[in-house]
């Protein structure tokens, strides 16, 4: 009988849900919560109303399409009973109003589960490869000059990094789309700026709006009457960071067509190609609103404000990212991140965890945070790293980065009232051990892509519970401090203070596992301590599995495009191996439209290595070579032979660790596009 519930995020709460009998249920109605709590089954800003069940023998889900205050009820017998027999779990869901459609997902594997969730709301939106880097954050970046001199510190420092952000002092009194003439008087030479280094920013752009005759943006919404209404029918207000302020009705089509095109070049003045929106406060917040959220009596055209509320948020980011197309005509794919979220979410782009503080436990729980929604499809998730509240230890930080570099969104956030904590500001080392991590992040940025082009594909997630590869393996159903990256990483990152070592189990009878650091080689099915020093990122590779690196860091994604592959082909036990890599523009449609895309299927059998085309009716060339190939776990060879599409062999230089049993391949020099063969004799 089923006894491991998971999903129905958004709580911060364990991977595994709990036997809810005396306590509250599960909420799931979005909220602006200041400073929650954790292990509490308290509604936060997102929920996606999906539920997914697992034992050995089967996994399935349940979806309840519905929008309203909804709380999840879990009992279950199993409570000293000895075998899982007679063992029930019910679950009870409570909704305040609305429709309700509810769809059953059965499986019966947990990839299963996952196509079949996709086909009902889509799959993971394919995000460029830069939003998939590091994002420097912090409420607020005061000006033109301070963001010149952080981006000019990362330079400076050697710590690469994608994008910068800007909160909400940006802007002209808070209303969004302009600019603070004094602090940002030019805008664009700012983005030029960080353009000519290849880098980007964000900027925040919340759904509340001045009520104020002299912004543009009111004035259209209100002459348009595209305000969400009050019971009585005047236009509804409430209060938020600019003050008194309207909620524009995005649940109605032809509001948000007019949002959207509000992103164009021309009307959105100051932005440019390389800034990219941040929607925030869209539960919506309302900090004089009953539970600091919209009246439920607020009116969407004919529909109850109690009916929609969960909706709010993904329509803001929907219209947002539509902005953010249109912009481009429909080449560029857009990148937004959004605090709200519903089930469907993850079409529109990232989502974070909200406003976390710099405690041991925030950096712990964002682990099975992010899971949970990779498992309802929005595999897009971060915490903010360092904690937004309060003011991380240098230790807390450090480890908040090296957990971050391997969780699929990846940015340092901060409160406004807390202490600069750019990496370089806690001297030499603390600077050397957040570049590290960073780098780190960077050299797996090819896998990291092949994994959101799968996640897009699919609808498979990019950060996986252990159970999801083993389902068999009862001992993965509780594990949430570590996870897999596909399937091929597993990590298990540093989140006690004073951490001498971390006990890792390494999942797979009859499969072997190797440490990315040192490549050791371990055995799976089994629990493994790990010392650990600080610049210690447990991490290992599944023998059987190829990954794909690019090992020269630069300042940002942008810089290494064309820059040339190194693969890591870790053996199974029996000698095998296989992976993808996946290559295009890393920023248009193009891969969809054009179908202009490189996607190569890896494999290691007998000695042989070799690319072979996994879409023969894609079309798309590279500058990209392989510079290097490391084979772990084999043996040592008397010749290594290229042979490239045309047949020609040449000889390939190697060495062999005979201690590491790892060997490498220098510059077999072939087109990472290209079909090859490496022969091993
Ligand atoms: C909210 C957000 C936080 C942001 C702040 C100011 O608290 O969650 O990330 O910095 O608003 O915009």
């Amino acid at each position: 009988m089923v006894e491991h519930l998971y999903g129905i995020p958004e709580h911060a709460d364990t991977l595994k849900l709990k036997n809810t009998d005396g306590s509250d249920p599960y909420r799931l109605y979005n909220l602006d919560v200041f400073q929650y709590e954790l292990h509490n089954p308290m509604a936060l800003y997102g929920s996606v109303p999906v539920l997914i069940s697992h034992c050995t023998e089967r996994t399935m889900g349940i979806f309840w399409l519905n929008a309203a205050e909804t709380w999840v009820d879990i009992s279950s017998n199993t409570a000293g009973k000895d075998s899982s027999e007679d063992a029930q779990t019910d679950v009870r869901w409570i909704s305040e109003s609305g429709i309700i459609d509810v769809f059953i997902m059965l499986g019966p594997k947990p990839t299963d589960v996952f196509t079949q969730y996709a086909s009902l709301t889509g799959t993971q939106s394919f995000p460029p490869l830069s939003a998939l880097a590091y994002h420097q954050c912090r409420w607020n970046y005061n000006d033109q000059e301070d963001v010149k001199a952080v981006d000019q510190g990362f330079d400076e420092h050697d710590i690469p990094y994608d994008f910068i952000w800007l909160d909400i002092e940006h802007t002209d009194g808070k209303r969004y789309f302009t600019w603070d003439s004094s602090k940002f008087p030019q805008p664009k030479d700012m983005l030029q700026g960080l353009m000519d280094k290849r880098r980007k920013l964000v900027a925040i752009v919340d759904p509340h709006i001045k009520v104020d005759s002299g912004y543009k943006i009111h004035n259209e919404i209100r002459s348009k009457n595209f305000y969400v209404k009050n019971k009585d029918g005047g236009d509804y207000e409430g209060w938020c960071w600019p003050g008194n302020s309207g909620y524009p009705d995005f649940t109605n089509p032809e509001m948000r067509a007019w949002w959207s095109s509000m992103f164009a070049y021309d009307q959105y003045e100051g932005s440019m190609e390389n800034q990219y929106i941040w929607n925030d406060m869209n539960e919506p917040s309302v900090f004089n609103g009953p539970e600091v959220t919209m009246h439920k009596d607020a009116l969407h055209g004919v529909w109850e404000h109690r009916d929609v509320h969960n909706l709010y948020g993904l329509y803001v980011q929907k219209a947002t990212a539509d902005g953010l197309i249109q912009r481009s005509g429909g080449v560029e794919r857009p990148f937004v991140l959004t605090r709200a979220f519903f089930a469907g979410s993850q079409r529109y782009g990232a989502v974070w965890t909200g406003d976390n503080a710099a405690e041991w436990g925030h950096l712990k729980i964002s682990i099975p945070m992010c899971l949970s929604l990779g498992l309802v499809g929005i595999s897009f998730c971060g915490a903010d790293v360092g904690g937004f509240f309060k003011h991380p230890s240098a230790e807390l930080l450090v480890r908040w980065y090296q957990a971050g570099a391997y969780q699929p969104f990846f940015r340092a956030h901060a409160h406004l009232d807390t202490p600069r904590r750019e990496p370089w500001l806690f001297g030499p080392e603390i600077t050397a051990l957040i570049r590290e991590a960073v780098r780190q992040r960077y050299a797996l940025l090819p896998n990291w892509y092949q994994l959101f082009y799968n996640a897009h594909r699919t609808g498979q997630p990019v950060m996986r519970p252990l159970w999801v590869e083993y389902p068999e393996d009862v001992t993965t159903f509780s594990i949430e401090d570590e996870y897999l990256l596909g399937k091929d990483l597993l990590v298990h990152p540093v989140t006690d203070e004073g951490s001498m070592g971390v006990t890792a189990y390494l999942p797979g009878k009859g499969e072997v596992w190797y440490d990315v650091h040192t490549f050791q080689k371990h055995d799976g099915s089994q629990s493994l301590f790990i010392p650990v020093t600080m610049s210690s990122i447990p991490v290992f590779q599944r023998g059987g599995s190829i990954i794909c690196r690019k090992e020269r860091i630069r300042r940002s994604s942008s810089c290494m495009e064309n820059d040339p592959y190194t693969l890591y082909v870790a053996l199974s036990l029996q000698g095998f191996a296989d992976g993808e890599l996946y290559i295009d523009d890393f920023h248009t449609f193009n891969f969809e439209k054009e179908k202009q895309f490189i996607h190569r299927h890896l494999s290691f059998s007998a000695n042989t290595l070799s690319s072979r085309n996994l879409a023969p009716d894609s079309h798309f060339s590279t500058g990209s070579w392989i510079e290097k190939i490391v084979i772990i776990g084999g043996s040592r060879p008397s010749s290594v032979t290229l042979r490239n599409a045309d047949g020609i062999e040449s000889a390939v230089e190697f060495d062999f660790d005979s201690v590491t049993t790892v060997l490498t391949l220098r510059k077999p020099g072939v087109n990472a596009g290209a079909d090859w063969t490496v022969l091993l004799r």
